[in-house]
């Protein structure tokens, strides 16, 4: 059951797209509430609760046990405790004896403290006096979360190719270095399906442009790749740079479709290509426009794309120079305060007529930016697209993926991603995943073997990198043939990672689950973080930590352990508890359910050679129900099939 309470004159996010009519009742269940400048909602935990949600939010699965700030933020140090990313997800489940679920709708400032002092008391502080509130009741967490998935429209689908694996690194700078990462993949055979080319293709740095001495024929090139199956992935930034003659910016300014400062100019702020102005993506009108451009991209043979710094991130502004120091302590201070300024210098015209600083709609611009270019694409091309954004809403889950932002090569950073994919799934965010390999810092041979081993199970599998670290692509270390062997599981997967994605977000369901959603009645099963459930048959329990052979797996039931090595798949069946199991870093262990099966395909080097149906059957299930299709139709109904094993 979803009651659905209102409070002031909420901003209309979109997030959900179900018609729910406001509560006549002012009692909360749950929460209490009280009014003020900023409005909270409490309750008590039950001692054994865990909290679920918050989508991308440092910590845990159980999110139980600190503060977190819905604020989206570039700030590449993710530690345990930044209470930001880049992305506001503002939905959690409280799992205890009577299961509920808060969906806070306002794209302004909210901090979640979910018992941060062991009180027992779940806080939320809303900077807002207008939001509208979901309250979610229902028999089981996972019931609770498949309501609200049920509400916030079906998650974003990708082509097939965006299911293959992906080479990036911030650094690759001509066609040249994009050819040789090719070559040097096929060369090792090592499957790949895109590569991202990230700002060095421009012309300065500058959005919609091509740098044309390093890519002298970009539509020709992008051709000649897809011939060999592969895709060019380039990045697009939110802001616009300032610089008359260029078409994109004279019309923006010719239209007014820029963000203003309170001085009724276009705001200005420095960014990659130097001063821009930001798109004022809250209007539909400049949404147009803005996907309109991607033209540029799409008219010559481009298909997937990459949205960032849409926060937005900001490196100075007209009233700030970069060397401003905050003008206050930074103590307790949750965002560097100079950039909280810089967030309250401009603003947006909403379409309902009203005018907000950026700071109190805030968490909203990149999900805009998302929906914008989603919007656009869906225009302009006649096939499915892929589109990543690093900021984002509830409700850009509709328009693409996002991927987790600036992490490092560090195992904190790997077990991050372990626990990031459920929360996010329960927030509609199907398809992602974090740069593989980590994105600062230098990634090591064992830790780029381990995350691989991860990324096969994520939607989203992209190694990248920054420019200032050791190269990172699989060809790079030694013994290229192991790191052959753990991509090749991926392709090989795919026939079963396809069908489940597609149908659970077509059904509008999670694909990555916490054991817990799985296995309600096992007190061991729920406490447990570093063991996910991928689709309806596989379970994953990834080796996490440095210099160990293998870990210890905790199995709820009896389960098919598949070793999958050089030589191929080994399947053996194991007993319901702990075992130690070992995992050599050239091999990868996961599990399937029993009486289930994975339908796996034949080793290719990238989507375009895989046939989805031409599958063997692992597992010890009698019938699979798989979805399939050309990979790019748009209008996917529920295509499926059902695979039988053989008698
Ligand atoms: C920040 C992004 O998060 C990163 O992935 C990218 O490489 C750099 N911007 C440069 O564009």
């Amino acid at each position: 059951m979803i009651t659905k309470f209102s409070y002031g004159k909420p901003v209309e996010t979109d997030a959900v797209v179900q018609d729910i009519p406001v509560s006549g009742h002012e009692q909360i269940r749950h929460f209490s509430r009280k009014k003020g400048p900023v409005q909270y909602f409490t309750c008590m935990l039950g001692e054994d609760d865990i909290v679920y949600g918050l989508g991308e939010t440092m910590r845990g699965v159980n999110k139980r046990g600190a503060r977190y700030i819905s604020f989206n933020y570039d700030d590449p140090h993710h530690k345990d405790d930044m209470p930001s990313m880049y992305g506001a997800h503002n939905f959690l489940v409280v799992d205890g004896e009577k299961p509920f679920g808060a969906f806070f709708d306002t794209p302004s400032k909210i901090v979640f403290d979910i018992d941060s002092k062991s009180t027992g008391v779940l806080s939320v502080a809303c900077e807002t006096q207008d939001l509208y509130l979901y309250i979610i009741e229902g028999e089981s967490a996972y019931g609770i979360v498949k309501q609200f998935l049920g509400i916030i429209g079906r998650s974003f689908l990708p082509p097939l190719w965006a299911f293959g694996y992906g080479q990036s690194r911030w650094g690759y700078k001509t066609e040249r270095d994009v050819r040789r990462v090719a070559a040097k993949h096929e060369e090792a055979g090592i499957p790949l399906d895109y590569i991202c080319m990230d700002i060095d293709y421009m012309d300065r740095y500058i959005d919609f442009t091509v740098n044309k001495r390093r890519f002298p024929d970009l539509a020709g090139f992008t051709a000649r790749l897809k011939e060999k199956g592969l895709r060019l992935v380039p990045i697009v930034d939110a802001g616009i740079k300032i610089e008359p003659g260029n078409p994109v910016y004279d019309e923006g300014v010719k239209n007014g479709y820029f963000c203003q400062n309170h001085e009724g100019t276009n705001f200005k702020a420095e960014v990659w290509p130097g001063m821009t102005h930001f798109p004022d993506f809250f209007q539909e009108k400049v949404r147009r426009w803005f996907g309109d451009q991607y033209r540029f991209y799409t008219g010559q043979g481009l298909t997937g794309f990459w949205n960032d710094m849409n926060e937005p991130a900001i490196f100075s502004t007209e009233y700030r120079t970069k060397d401003t120091k905050p003008d206050v302590e930074r103590g307790d201070v949750d965002q560097p305060e100079r950039h909280i300024a810089d967030f309250k210098d401009f603003f947006h015209r909403l379409d309902d007529g009203r005018e907000k600083s950026n700071y109190e709609v805030h968490n909203l611009y990149g999900a805009l930016m998302t929906r914008a270019s989603g919007e656009g694409l869906d225009r302009l091309l006649d096939q499915r697209y892929l589109l990543f954004s690093r900021s984002s809403y509830i409700g850009a889950h509709r328009y693409g993926g996002i991927w987790t932002g600036d992490n490092a090569s560090t195992w904190e950073m790997l077990r991050q991603n372990v626990y990031h994919m459920p929360s996010l799934n329960m927030c509609g965010f199907l398809y992602s995943g974090a740069d593989t390999g980590g994105f600062g810092g230098n990634c090591t041979r064992e830790l780029l073997l381990r995350w691989l081993a991860v990324s096969v199970f994520t939607p989203l599998m992209r190694n990248h990198t920054a420019i200032f670290t050791k190269n990172q692509e699989c060809y790079r270390f030694r013994q290229v043939e192991d790191f052959q062997t753990v991509v090749s599981l991926r392709y090989r997967l795919l026939p079963y990672l396809y069908s489940e994605f597609m149908k659970a977000a077509l059904r509008q369901d999670m694909l990555i689950r916490p054991l817990a959603f799985d296995y309600p009645g096992d007190g061991k099963a729920r406490r447990i973080q570093d063991q996910l459930m991928v689709g309806e048959s596989v379970m994953i329990a990834p080796v996490l930590e440095q210099g160990v052979k293998g870990r210890v797996v905790y199995l709820p039931e009896p389960m098919t352990e598949v070793r999958w090595s050089r030589e191929g798949f080994a399947c053996m069946e194991v007993g319901a508890g702990e075992r130690t199991v070992m995992a050599p870093l050239n091999q990868v262990v996961f599990y399937i359910r029993q009486g289930k099966l994975v339908p796996v395909g034949k080793q290719v080097l990238n989507t375009s050679e895989l046939d989805l149906l031409d599958v063997e059957l692992l597992g010890t299930g009698t019938e699979y129900e798989q979805y399939a299709d050309d990979g790019f139709t748009k209008d996917c109904g529920l295509n499926r099939c059902v695979v039988r094993r053989k008698e």
